[in-house]
């Protein structure tokens, strides 16, 4: 087997799977920008590696030998029990499965979907394996004791990192918390979809590839361990409500409590509506997210005492959902009116150089320059000038770009 395939024998080389979501995104910046060059990390897509094919996972492992792995991946909330199943529970066991036989630490990351309700719960708690839960809930829960019993009975080294309701930038399915900003900003939710009591915990998406790096240097510390990767103060769902509210300027929601029947009520006639529509043809989904609309209206909040009383420190102890929240409000509404996914009343670009102007109104521009922009050359490997068709004028230019 080629160890690590040809990367710098003296850096450690991880597996990263889930490398283009949420999570596995922000890991991936970070350990390519901020870990002093100690790591390399290998992040396949699910089409060179898909969790629900063994056969993909050998391969890459056997051909790489990483020296860890972290498994971000999850398939979409809402998808059928046999890909859930395959992915979040079967790709699980065969990720750390591959982590014993190459004797290396596999870091796991969980959800306090797999928790009861209530209040300041310790990492101990753990729903009941039942029939009923939920296909994501029921694979989440199922990959957590499996691996717990895969390091009783095989000393598999692994940290199971759980999440709470996450927040951060750059989640491009738009899911959890970043759903309801979606709802909010859209206009879409007329009334309070919880209580004044709902409290929940949150996790910051920026610190947790500073958690997953110390997690990987202090392995002593955290093998075999499960810990909350939560802010420390849990979170009133209906005051973030009313402070998205009162930043955007909204007249929705109204200040009004939905009691919880009535709000599944609604809630199940939608989906009826929906299976109707694509009855008929007319493409509707619901936000998978309704799965959980009874925990909007119940306490979860998860102890970060673990946490606290471990060796990591918060990078930026300061930040909570509320700091972040004009950042967040900025980054995602700029996003979803780029996409046309909202459409703002009166759309202000910030184009400076009037380029989506010009790209509107005179495309032939846009052509027109093409010629000036091709003959520099865009590597700076590339020697000066390009191709010799170079008219002096351009070359005068570049001339003085260069200097
Ligand atoms: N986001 C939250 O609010 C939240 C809350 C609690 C816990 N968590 C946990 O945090 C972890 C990361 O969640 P996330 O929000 O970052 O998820 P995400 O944004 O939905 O990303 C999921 C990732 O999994 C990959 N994936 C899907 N199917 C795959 C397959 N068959 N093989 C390999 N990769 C596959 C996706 O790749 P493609 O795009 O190529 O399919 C994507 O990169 C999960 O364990 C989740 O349970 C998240």
């Amino acid at each position: 087997m080629d160890k690590h395939d040809g990367s710098d024998n003296n850096k450690k080389v991880g597996v990263l799977i889930g490398g283009s979501g949420l999570i596995g995104g922000g890991i991936l910046h970070y350990f390519k920008t901020m870990n002093g060059g100690e790591f390399d990390l290998l992040a396949p897509n699910s089409k060179r590696l898909s969790l629900r094919d063994p056969d993909d996972i050998q391969l890459y492992l056997k051909r790489h030998t990483p020296d860890f792995i972290i498994n971000t991946a999850i398939t979409a909330i809402d998808s059928n029990p046999l890909l859930t199943y395959e992915t979040n529970y079967r790709g699980t066991v065969n990720l750390a499965r591959a982590a014993i036989d190459l004797g290396i630490p596999y870091i796991h990351f969980s959800s306090a979907a797999v928790m009861p309700t209530g209040d300041n719960l310790t990492e101990d708690e753990q729903l009941s394996l039942t029939p009923e839960l939920a296909n994501y809930p029921k694979s989440k829960l199922l990959a957590e004791l499996a691996l717990q019993e895969m390091h009783r009975r095989l000393g598999l080294d692994y940290t199971n990192i759980r999440l709470a309701v996450v927040y951060g930038e750059h989640d491009h399915k738009i899911q959890g918390f970043q759903r309801m900003l979606f709802a909010l900003a859209d206009q879409t939710m007329p009334f309070l979809f919880t209580n004044q009591q709902a409290l929940h915990s949150y996790s910051n998406a920026k610190k947790v590839p500073f958690f997953v790096h110390h997690v990987l240097k202090h392995r002593q510390e955290f093998g075999g361990r499960t810990v909350h990767f939560v802010d420390p103060n849990p979170v009133s769902l209906s005051q973030l409500i009313l402070t998205i509210k009162s930043y955007l300027v909204l007249k929705r929601p109204r200040e009004i409590f939905l009691p919880y029947p009535l709000a599944r009520f609604g809630a199940d006639c939608m989906v009826a509506l929906t299976r109707m529509l694509r009855r008929i043809g007319i493409e509707s989904k619901m936000p998978p997210e309704l799965m959980f609309l009874e925990n909007f209206y119940q306490t979860q909040t998860l102890s970060a005492a673990k946490l606290r009383q471990s060796s990591f420190v918060d990078p930026n102890p300061q930040a909570t959902i509320f700091t972040e929240l004009p950042m967040l409000i900025q980054y995602y509404l700029t996003r979803w009116e780029d996409l046309n996914l909202l459409v703002p009343e009166d759309k202000i670009f910030f184009d400076p150089n009037k380029r989506a102007e010009i790209f509107l109104n005179k495309p032939e521009q846009i052509l027109a320059s093409l010629g000036d922009d091709v003959v520099r050359p865009f590597l700076d490997t590339c020697t000066w000038p390009r191709g010799g068709v170079v008219d002096s004028e351009v070359e005068d230019k570049e001339r003085q770009n260069m200097i």
